[in-house]
């Protein structure tokens, strides 16, 4: 028993550590739409968000975990079917019969990473929550947030503008990447997308929108999730009252008796 409470505490003592090492890089809270218990998605930065991701990010990142028929899904950017369509036709697709390049249609998914280096991002809101969040797991974060767009605001942001060549690569430096050195040249600038609904396309916007849009990449069913888990709440509340006033009926006759 004694052995288990030293390792636990090494454990606790070991993972902390880690916690604070993660910690040194600093990762800006938001307060987005979709975080709290009743957060909901914004259609309309989801809309920006898949801008900035398809003028910007998709010319290396891909998202092929993310099926183009759910932009029009219900909580997402909801974009009209038309729409989807022809914003599907700018991707190809290997097609599976004739293993000939086709225009994508809905029902395929987002294009693979067209740079062997840079990351899928269709999870990557969740990859990176936990280690990089400003809050752990459990309630804070079904309050605050995982932390996960956070992070990814915080890397579009935190260039310093510092840059060096290693080994032929070149890195820029970045604050809120884990060795403060990152492969990715800054995607952003000022007006490197225009938005349709006339929001200003500053560099702070655009990455709020598409770390928003990247969490629902990540989490598309959020907003169901917590509205069936608010209505499990609430049903488990109601029979809890049930039982105990069932409770107290039953042994009504019994009590105050001293047998
Ligand atoms: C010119 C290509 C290029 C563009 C454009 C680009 N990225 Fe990257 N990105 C990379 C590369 C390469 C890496 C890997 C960096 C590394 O591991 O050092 C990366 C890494 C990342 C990471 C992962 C950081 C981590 O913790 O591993 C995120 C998040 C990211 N990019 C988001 C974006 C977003 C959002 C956009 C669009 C606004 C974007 N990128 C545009 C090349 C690009």
């Amino acid at each position: 028993m004694r052995k288990f409470i030293v390792s636990a505490v090494a454990a606790l003592a070991l993972s902390s550590g880690a916690a604070l090492a993660a910690e040194t890089a600093h990762i800006e809270d938001f307060a987005f739409s979709f975080e709290g218990p009743f957060g909901k998605f914004d259609q309309h930065q989801l809309q920006r968000g898949l801008q900035v991701y398809t003028e910007v990010c998709s010319a290396c990142h891909g998202l092929k975990f993310v099926p183009i028929r759910s932009l029009s899904d219900e909580g997402g950017p909801e974009l009209p079917e038309d729409q989807v369509r022809a914003y599907a036709g700018q991707f190809t697709t290997v097609d599976k019969e004739t293993g000939e390049d086709r225009p994508s249609v809905p029902a395929d998914h987002f294009p693979h990473s067209s740079l062997s280096n840079a990351p899928d991002l269709s999870l990557m809101a969740k990859a990176r929550a936990a280690f990089h969040g400003p809050y752990g797991l459990g309630i804070s974060q079904l309050v605050n947030g995982i932390g996960g767009p956070e992070y990814i605001h915080a890397i579009l942001t935190g260039y310093t503008g510092e840059q060096k060549d290693e080994a032929g690569t070149t890195y820029y430096e970045n604050h809120a990447f884990s060795t403060g050195w990152i492969a990715m040249p800054p995607p952003l600038s000022d007006d490197a997308v225009t938005y349709a609904d006339g929001t200003p396309a500053t560099v702070e916007q655009m990455s709020e929108d598409v770390a928003a849009f990247l969490m629902w990449t990540a989490e598309p069913k959020l907003m169901a999730r917590k509205h069936w888990g608010f209505v499990g709440a609430l049903m488990l509340t109601l029979l809890s009252v049930l039982l105990y006033l069932t409770n107290k009926r039953i042994w009504a006759p019994h009590k105050g008796k001293h047998v």
